[in-house]
C-alpha cells in the first residue's frame, strides 16, 4: 500500500520542514488539501504556499482541491508544481474541461467522491483520469471516523474499470490509520492518505512502514 501523508495535520508555521520530515520516514507522496471555505466549511491554503514547499522533496505532490471552481485555478497548481490534481465531481466546474486542462498541463488528473456521491458519478470520465479518489469522511476536517461503508464503492469502481479494460489507481482518504487500513486494503486501493495517524504518530518513520505494509 501507498500511503500519502496528509499535510492538514502538520504544523503550518514550519511545512517545509514537515515535508522533509515524512519524506526522511518513508512516504510515498504528499497529499496536499486545498479548501477554499466555500465548497467546504473550511479554508486551508492555496497554490502560492504549495509553490513555496514543492523544494522540500522529490515526492509526487497530490493536491487534492475542495474548491468550487477548480477550472478557475487548475493552472496555478500546476504551475505550483503538482504532479497530481485531484477535483471533486460535485464542484461547479465543467469536469471535461478541468480534465482536460489538468492533462493539458502535463499533470495526472483524478476525481474525487464524496460519501454521499455514489461510485457511478465517475464512470462518464473513467477514460479520461489516472485516479479516483474515495472520500472515506466528509471532506473539510482531518481526524473524523472512518466509513468503512464507503468501501463498497471501490469495489462497483475496480469492476467497471476491468469490464472496460482501463488501468486505474484508486485513493482513499480519511480516517485512515492502523485500526482501519486493512479493510482498504482488503478493499483494493492503492494509496491511503493518512493524516492524523502519521502526524501524530510518536514514530512517523514506524507508522508509515506499518501502513505501508499492509
Ligand atoms: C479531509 C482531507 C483529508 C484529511 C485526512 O477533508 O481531505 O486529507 O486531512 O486526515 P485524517 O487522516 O486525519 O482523517
Ligand atoms: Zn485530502
Amino acid at each position: 500500500m501507498k500511503i500519502a501523508p496528509s499535510l492538514l495535520s502538520c504544523d503550518f508555521s514550519k511545512m517545509g520542514e514537515e515535508i522533509v520530515r515524512m519524506d526522511k520516514a518513508g512516504a510515498d507522496w504528499m497529499h496536499l488539501d486545498v479548501m477554499d471555505g466555500h465548497f467546504v466549511p473550511n479554508i486551508t491554503f492555496g497554490a502560492p504556499v504549495i509553490k513555496t514547499v514543492r523544494k522540500y522533496t522529490n515526492k509526487p505532490f497530490d493536491v487534492h482541491l475542495m474548491i468550487s471552481d477548480p477550472l478557475k485555478y487548475a493552472d496555478d497548481f500546476a504551475d505550483a508544481g503538482a504532479d497530481i490534481i485531484t477535483f471533486h465531481v460535485e464542484c461547479d466546474s465543467d469536469i471535461d474541461k478541468t480534465i482536460d486542462k489538468i492533462r493539458d498541463r502535463g499533470v495526472k488528473p483524478g476525481l474525487v467522491i464524496k460519501p454521499n456521491t455514489p461510485a457511478s458519478a465517475v464512470f462518464p470520465y473513467l477514460d479520461k483520469i489516472d485516479l479516483v479518489l474515495v472520500m472515506t469522511v466528509e471532506p473539510g476536517f482531518g481526524g473524523q471516523s472512518f466509513m468503512a461503508d464507503m468501501l463498497p464503492k471501490v469495489k462497483e469502481i475496480k469492476d467497471e474499470c476491468k469490464r472496460r479494460g482501463i488501468d486505474m489507481l484508486i485513493e482513499a482518504d480519511g480516517g485512515i490509520g492502523e485500526a482501519t487500513i486493512e479493510q482498504a486494503a482488503n478493499a483494493g486501493i492503492d494509496v491511503c492518505v493518512a493524516g492524523t495517524a502519521v502526524f501524530k504518530a510518536d514514530n512517523a518513520a514506524d507508522a508509515i512502514a506499518k501502513l505501508q505494509s499492509y
